[in-house]
């Protein structure tokens, strides 16, 4: 139990990589806080977290609202007592080719994906060291933070921006013994995927195993970042891209 009794809020946990982030944290240990903008969503995985025997509570929030994140942090504080960790995990995508892409379809997603970054680590930082805890922070990012894809401007320039403030989120906090580390996964089978299996197979064929990657398989590594075994995981980005970075197919 590497995370007993440490309190974590995962974003974007009624869902997809922040469901299973939330299960395999609680098996380590941790009480939650879900937050999601889907309130039902987070209270069923805030049942199931319960069900492994560890303290969960969920809390609807719009991650692209600062004054809703601190309302989050400060919700976690008040009902499990403390904030180690924060798994800043929201996100979405908006897909359109650049000409067609309006500011309203670009700043849509800079304000859920990356401005939501920023505000957990400001909100959840400014907490944990007034409250003098150590602990980390994990954001997710995308190997689309790293390559551009087609339709994907908001979302590359989006997920870049997390890959750098998790670099420079880390120096900044390094003094207060808190960590900050990404996540920058593969094509993972969720729902953000859309259901149609023809859009689908050409995402497979990018990784090394011709398969998409399992929500779990990001959501073991989010885990071990949030441990003391990762202390040395700092300001890096850690692909679980199934290679998707290191081929071309
Ligand atoms: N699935 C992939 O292939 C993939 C690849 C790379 C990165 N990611 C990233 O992983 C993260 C999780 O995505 P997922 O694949 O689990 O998708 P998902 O759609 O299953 O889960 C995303 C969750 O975020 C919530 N959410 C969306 N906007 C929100 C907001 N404004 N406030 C609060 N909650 C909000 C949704 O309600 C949903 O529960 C996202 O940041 C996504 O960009 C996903």
């Amino acid at each position: 139990m590497e995370l007993e009794n440490q309190v974590i809020i995962v974003t974007g946990g009624a869902s997809g990589i922040g469901r299973e982030a939330c299960l395999a944290l609680a098996k380590k240990g941790a009480d939650l806080i879900v937050a999601d903008f889907n309130l039902a969503g987070a209270e069923a995985v805030a049942g199931e977290v319960q069900a492994l025997g560890r303290k969960a509570h969920a809390f609807k929030v719009d991650v692209s609202k600062a004054d809703e994140v601190k309302a989050l942090v400060d919700f976690a504080v008040e009902r499990l007592g403390t904030l180690n960790g924060m798994f800043n995990n929201a996100g979405i995508g908006l897909v359109k080719p650049f000409l067609e892409m309006e500011p309203a379809d670009y700043l849509k997603v800079i304000e859920v994906d990356q401005h939501s970054v920023y505000y957990g680590l400001l909100y959840g930082a400014r907490k944990m060291v007034e409250l003098g805890v150590k602990g980390a922070f994990v954001n997710t990012a995308s190997i689309y933070g790293s390559v551009a894809a087609r339709g994907s401007f908001n979302y590359n320039a989006a997920k870049a921006a997390v890959v750098s403030m998790s670099r420079s989120g880390a120096l900044e906090l390094a003094e207060h013994g808190i960590r900050v580390v990404g996540v920058a996964p593969g094509f993972i089978d969720t729902p953000i995927l859309g259901d149609d299996p023809a859009a689908k197979a050409p995402l497979a064929i990018q990784h090394m195993h011709n398969r998409l990657i399992q929500p779990e398989k990001v959501a073991s590594v989010v885990a071990f970042l949030f441990t003391d075994a990762a202390s040395a995981v700092n300001g890096s980005t850690v692909a679980v891209d199934d290679g998707f970075l290191s081929f071309k197919v």
